[in-house]
């Protein structure tokens, strides 16, 4: 868990409430509301999933269930630009596994891990739907398909 100060605190629960404001204190609502908080905060700290539990009257257990399924939402801090790198088999057998090494390497971070810089969070995904065009790796909202390894520096090298 993130230590968060009381101002920090203060500033989850105010956009907590914001956002459930905006789409009503609805069950149905959750996934939304849960996505909108990731994004505006970065990731889902335990001060926003308390607040949330109380508004929507929804047991905490649950929604850190529900943010552990989806792989678009985080109970850790990630970084500023999320890399999602299929490791699905039809990606693997088409060069996926020399591409994995290699961004790995570049950026020295194992599966899940966020750079202490906290510029990247490289995430391990199944399946994309793009198999197609496998080896495919996502970097925030940019689809890159086919890729091959000595691609990848070129590749970071466009987010600052
Ligand atoms: S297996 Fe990689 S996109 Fe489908």
């Amino acid at each position: 868990m993130t230590a968060v100060s009381q101002e920090e605190e203060q500033a989850i629960v105010e956009t907590v409430q914001t956002i459930v404001q905006k789409h009503g204190a609805s069950l149905e609502e959750l996934i939304p509301i849960l996505n909108d908080v990731n994004r505006d905060l970065g990731y889902l700290p335990a001060a926003a999933l308390a607040e949330i539990s109380r508004l929507l009257h929804v047991p905490k257990s649950q929604l850190f269930a529900v943010s552990s399924f989806y792989s678009m939402l985080s109970t850790k801090p990630r970084g500023r630009h999320i890399i999602q790198f299929c490791e699905s088999a039809p990606c693997h057998v088409v060069g996926g596994r020399q591409v994995w090494e290699t961004l790995c390497a570049n950026l020295q971070l194992g599966a899940n891990e966020t750079s202490p810089d906290g510029k990247w969070t490289l995430a391990t995904t199944s399946c994309l739907g793009l198999c197609s065009v496998g080896p495919v790796l996502v970097i925030d909202d940019d689809v890159y398909g086919n890729v091959r390894p000595e691609q990848i520096p070129d590749i970071l090298a466009r987010y600052s």
